[in-house]
């Protein structure tokens, strides 16, 4: 048994030129896909967290620490993504790179990443839904809102909405990716309009007091009976991994590659470019709401209980702007479709190229013939996405979710390194400058951020990485296309 075989260049070249998927994404259309998947509910709720639990006014900090961690992270996808620009982003990298086993466990953690995020973003969304038919003094019945475990009437009950937005994302991306990038690129722009409403308007409402001390000294908070430990420069740090979940996605472009029309150039630069945006508005936004609103006041148990959940929507509240407050449900409402539909493309594409490569069924990798999507993929990811999204209660899924994309990302900074090192002259569009600090940077800040993670979300990943062990051996291994002789 051979876990470190691994998949040649040669046969992605040749896997690249056999692909039946259209190639219709420029380098626009693929940054509009980074942004897309990045800016959502994160910046919109995980800000109250980060500041009254964390960082304080210095959340900004928070912002550029977890930042950092992604562009070492980016430099090093881009490297790869000028090599082997197939679809299915780290998984395949690692196939080319350090072996199948950890190819494997690669792909299984990105399913963290994109499946179990499409779930916490459709019950997000959800959220915003409802929240925002209130504002038409509309209102659906208790229990076709919430999901079972946390419905607190008797009967049945599902969180219905959540259901209903995976399945309609779900059909448009049957339908074509050059349809969903379309209404990507739309909802895209929507969003990022939005984002900068909040920093120009905010501007004029932040008081320069509520920055003082901009790092409060550090303390311990007691939530719920539970001592944590918070501000100075460890709650920094611990408001990097919370807010974490801000910044995943950017790394979906490196899963459109098949899509793409220039792959080797046009990916590397919308990963970082789409990267780099959304950090300037992140720091930005974190500035002006800390600004806005004193951090103390995010307290659930304060002055505002509900600021926690909502914590820019409040701020603009509190200043006596309510237009404002209808603005931002509208643009997360609308934004966090393009999240859910760039997750669920990233995570069929990834399925996409496990299944060619023989370590999960073949019906993974069946073309529609006109549309020329994976359609059966997609209708599978999309039907249990859907099911798991109506009937449970999703409180760590987010956490999971970030710990699945750090896992990825210190994966990939090991192997973009290792293959520079073993296989120094092979071409490369895009070379990483100072290789082995950036990858030595990148491993040590993801683990760190991954190690900081709720103690919870770290065992359930844990588990799943090995459940996806277990299947490794009874089934991936031995259908693995490496065992052909040909390959
Ligand atoms: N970064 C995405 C969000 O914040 C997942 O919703």
């Amino acid at each position: 048994m051979n876990l470190f075989r691994k998949k040649s260049l040669d046969a992605f070249e040749a896997d690249m030129k056999k692909s039946e998927l259209k190639r219709v994404l420029g380098k626009w259309s693929l940054t509009a896909i980074g942004i897309g998947a990045i800016i959502g509910g994160g910046i919109f709720v995980l800000t109250g967290t980060g500041a009254y639990y964390h960082a304080g006014p210095a959340l900004a900090l928070s912002f550029i620490i977890a930042g950092i961690a992604c562009v070492f992270a980016a430099l090093c996808y881009s490297e790869f993504a000028s090599m082997i620009p197939v679809e299915g982003s780290a998984y395949a990298y690692a196939y080319g790179t350090i072996g199948e086993i950890f190819a494997w466990i690669i792909g299984w953690g990105l399913i963290l990443e994109y499946a179990m995020g499409s779930m916490t973003v459709a019950v997000s969304w959800s959220g915003y839904f409802n929240k925002l038919i209130g504002l038409f003094g509309m209102h659906l019945p208790d229990y076709l809102t919430q999901d079972p475990g946390s419905y607190q009437g008797v009967g049945f009950s599902m969180n219905l909405p959540a259901t209903i937005i995976v399945l309609l994302v779900t059909a448009l991306l049957v339908k074509g990716t050059k349809e969903a990038a379309k209404a990507n690129n739309v909802i895209v722009v929507l969003k990022v309009s939005a984002v900068l409403f909040v920093i120009i308007v905010g501007a004029f409402c932040i008081n320069t007091a509520n920055w003082h001390p901009f790092i409060p000294e550090a303390t311990t908070i007691v939530d719920h009976g539970v001592s944590r430990d918070a501000y100075g420069w460890g709650g920094i740090i611990s408001g990097a991994a919370a807010i974490f979940f801000a910044y995943v996605g950017f790394d979906a472009v490196s899963t459109q590659a098949g899509e793409a029309i220039n792959p080797k150039k046009d990916v590397p630069f919308a990963i970082v470019a789409s990267l780099l945006v959304c950090t300037v508005l992140y720091i930005l936004v974190s500035l002006i709401l800390t600004g806005m609103m004193n951090y103390t006041d995010f307290n659930p148990v304060g002055k505002y209980p509900t600021a926690i959940k909502a914590p820019v929507a409040m701020a603009f509240e509190i200043a006596g702007m309510p237009w404002a407050v209808f603005i931002i449900t509208v643009a997360a409402t609308v934004g966090l479709i393009s999240v859910l539909m760039v997750m669920m493309l990233g995570q069929s594409r990834i399925f996409l190229g496990m299944s060619k490569d023989g370590l999960i069924p073949k019906f993974f990798s069946e073309i529609h013939p006109v549309n020329k999507t994976p359609y059966k993929n997609s209708i599978f990811l999309g039907v249990i996405i859907a099911g798991v999204a109506g009937f449970t209660p999703i409180s760590t899924l987010a956490d999971m979710t970030s710990f699945g994309t750090l896992f990825a990302f210190t994966m990939v900074c090991i192997a973009v390194w290792l293959l520079r090192i073993r296989e120094p002259n092979l071409q490369r569009n895009f070379k990483v400058p100072a290789l082995p600090v950036i990858a030595v940077c990148g491993i040590l800040i993801n683990t760190f951020l991954m190690y900081k993670l709720e103690h919870k979300a770290q065992l359930l990943s844990l588990g799943w990485l090995v459940i996806g062990l277990f299947i490794y051996f009874i089934y991936s291994q031995r259908n693995s296309k490496l065992n052909e002789p040909s390959a």
